[in-house]
């Protein structure tokens, strides 16, 4: 097992109700950002909660931080916690919310242009404005990790970045908030998660069995309730688990003293900046051909996945074929479509964009063996089209 460090100082709070524990998890006396969405918040209540828990707090609001927000809105609330003086800020949304939040963070006490947060992409180990979140969309784990991915309209860009002091202070986690989530959002968010897990599990074989172990049953999980889920997220049972496996698979527990991926995510990244696709679609359009152009690399361990998982039997081919089969399989089941052109029809120069983009960042190997090179990135977009 590889040597690690396990630092994670988020208070979770989890469960149902515990909205109600808010003003004893703000700093007393704290003048509060409150910064949400696009307003789903008002239609399912959960502002006049947090509103009523907050009594005799200082509230300034912050609205509209989209979808894969974007560093242009992020920092007109930099300027408002400048000018009015605020010490804590409360994001109350899903993962979009919750990443604006990070980088307003770390941008309010940011020496230089905080572009350079994301372009540079620089490590925030200090004078970050400390933040609390209640979660609102299970998906990201955002709620209890210190990364984030923000978007630089101008540019089209989406950047990630994060740093140790962007850990939210503490999160609400109450299952029930998902009563009020379209069927496309809790179909995201099974699915983000999923790919979260085997991107820090599908790599190569290695000594954390443990992590292994602990990954396994987070995908067990998300198969069992993930289609039951989107179907019944008043079912507490169902909301609870599927609120929490999404936490645990990015946390970063799994993460620790094993090897790990992340480039679905960094082509995922740029399929969202150039055609908006939602982020857990753009995984499910590439994950499958990553596994299919890296097949060398990742049969060993697509075989174990494909031997626990799917209890298949064959030889070590047959099995990690099959594998990709069921997990293509698995992404329809939560309605993904896994092939660009049933997102949008001008998908041609895809592939020329993005490893253009990625040499330009000099990014010229990714993967847990740094074998997914700008021509490998090329046979795995336009196998996706
Ligand atoms: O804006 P509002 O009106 O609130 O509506 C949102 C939004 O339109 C709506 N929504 C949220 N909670 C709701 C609700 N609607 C009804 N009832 C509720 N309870 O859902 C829509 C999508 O929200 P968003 O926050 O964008 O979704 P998600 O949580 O999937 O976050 C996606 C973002 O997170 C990033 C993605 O790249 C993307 O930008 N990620 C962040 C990660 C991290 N910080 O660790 C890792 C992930 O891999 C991911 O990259
Ligand atoms: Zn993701």
């Amino acid at each position: 097992m590889l040597n690690f460090e396990l630092y994670n100082p988020t208070n979770l709070v989890f469960g149902k109700g515990q909205i109600e524990k808010l003003p004893t998890l703000v700093p007393q006396g704290a003048k509060i950002l409150l910064a949400y969405g696009g307003g789903s918040i008002f239609k399912n209540g959960i502002h006049e909660q947090v509103i009523n828990n907050l009594k005799g707090f200082e509230i300034v609001e912050f609205s509209g931080i989209e979808p894969n927000p974007h560093f242009e809105t992020l920092m007109k609330a930099v300027s408002i916690i400048k000018e009015q003086k605020i010490d804590f800020i409360l994001a109350v949304g899903g993962g979009s919310v919750i990443d604006g939040v990070k980088f307003i963070s770390a941008a309010v006490n940011f020496e230089g242009n905080p572009i350079d947060i994301l372009q540079k992409r620089l490590l925030i180990k200090e004078n970050a404005v400390p933040f609390g979140t209640v979660l609102t969309l299970p998906a990201t784990g955002s709620e209890m990790n210190s990364g984030a991915v923000v978007t630089i309209e101008a540019t089209q860009e989406k950047l990630a970045f994060g740093g140790s002091a962007l850990f939210p202070k503490f999160s609400i986690c109450d299952p029930t908030v998902i009563e009020s989530l379209p069927k496309r959002q809790l179909q995201n968010g099974v699915v983000d998660a999923y790919t979260h897990v085997m991107e820090q599990y599908l790599t190569y074989p290695h000594e954390g069995y443990l992590q292994d172990r602990i990954a396994e049953g987070i995908l067990q999980t998300l198969i069992e309730i993930g289609p039951k889920v989107v179907e019944n997220p008043k079912d507490y049972a169902l909301a609870s688990n599927f609120m929490w496996s999404c936490t645990m698979a990015l946390n970063g527990l799994i993460q620790k003293g094993v090897p790990s991926d992340w480039a679905t995510h960094m082509i995922g990244h740029e399929l969202t900046a150039l055609y908006g696709i939602d982020h857990a679609r753009t995984l499910s359009i590439i994950a499958p051909s990553l596994y299919k152009v890296m097949f060398e690399t990742k049969k060993a361990k697509l075989a174990q996945y494909g031997k626990r998982i799917f209890n298949l039997e064959g030889t070590e081919d047959e099995i990690a074929n099959e594998a990709i089969n069921k997990t293509v399989e698995f992404f329809h089941k939560m309605g993904m479509q896994t092939k660009l052109s049933e997102y949008t029809e001008d998908y041609n120069k895809t592939a020329d964009f993005i490893v253009n983009r990625f040499e330009e960042r000099g990014w010229k190997g990714l993967g847990e063996k740094q074998n997914i090179t700008l021509e490998k990135v090329r046979e795995i977009v336009e196998m996706s089209y």
